[in-house]
């Protein structure tokens, strides 16, 4: 698909969270395009800050020409976003790389932490396949994406490690009851890398069909620096998260 370089106008830059903030943006070309698990190479305009910080798309409203974007702050160019104010231009490269490949049958959407990010468009792609969500996070103030997922589901599962909010544990640990108590298809993760191995394992011994959401530093974000590539299980070859990914079948991965 071709890459697009538009600019878009911030309509609401939120702090849903510690040090997470929520932008709508309005770009009507990305918009019409983006698919769940994409992401987007993203620069403030007139910024010092040479480099653009890759960040998913959260959600897109075609009706309205915008796009959602969830971010933490976690160095200069995020702080910088963080600053940003209504009406305030960016200047967005994409959408990138490959997304979820959407399957029929019931799925079921498993995030950790910023992870549920990417989860938010595709269980709003996937409601009418009855979608079941598993949300995980550290603490309650960390699964706070029920409220931007219920519109497409009523079936909404929480695990917090340290059980302020839904089972007390980790995801992986509700995640046998959650197979066996629902006709489930298709599992669709982001998250750790610890979580999602674990996630594959399950999915595999349940014989379900996995995929998984990479989140990977980004150099240059073209297939250039090699600085996010892994060797492939299956296939065995060099592959490259920013280009090829960030979305790949679970035994390709783990
Ligand atoms: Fe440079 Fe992927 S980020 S090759």
């Amino acid at each position: 698909m071709k890459k697009l370089l538009v600019e878009g106008c911030i309509i609401t830059n939120e702090k849903i969270s510690d040090r997470i903030y929520h932008m709508i943006v309005q770009a009507p070309e990305i918009a019409a395009c983006a698919q769940p698990g994409q992401f987007l190479h993203v620069k403030k305009i007139g910024s010092a800050n040479f480099l653009r910080r890759p960040l998913g798309v959260a959600n897109v409203d075609k009706k309205n020409n915008t796009i959602s974007i969830a971010y933490r702050v976690i160095g200069k160019g995020t702080a910088e976003f963080a600053g940003m104010k209504e009406r305030e231009k960016l200047s967005i490269l994409g959408p990138i790389g490959n997304g979820f490949v959407l399957k029929e049958g019931r799925p079921l959407l498993i995030g950790g932490g910023m992870g549920m990010a990417p989860l938010i468009y595709l269980a709003a792609k996937l409601r009418d396949k009855d979608p079941v969500v598993l949300i995980g996070g550290k603490n309650k103030q960390e699964v706070f994406w029920e409220k931007y997922i219920k519109e497409f589901t009523d079936k909404i599962y929480i695990t917090t490690d340290d059980g302020s909010a839904g089972f007390k544990g980790f995801t992986v640990q509700l995640l046998p009851k959650i197979l066996q108590d629902n006709n489930i298809d298709n599992i669709y993760t982001c998250g750790p890398d610890i979580m999602m191995r674990s996630v594959a394992k399950i999915a595999d011994e349940y014989k379900k069909d996995c995929q998984v959401s990479l989140e990977r530093r980004m150099a240059c974000g073209i297939g250039v620096c090699l600085g996010c590539t892994f060797t492939g299980k299956v296939t065995g070859k060099r592959r490259k998260v920013c280009t090829e990914g960030p979305v790949f079948p679970a035994e390709e991965v783990f």
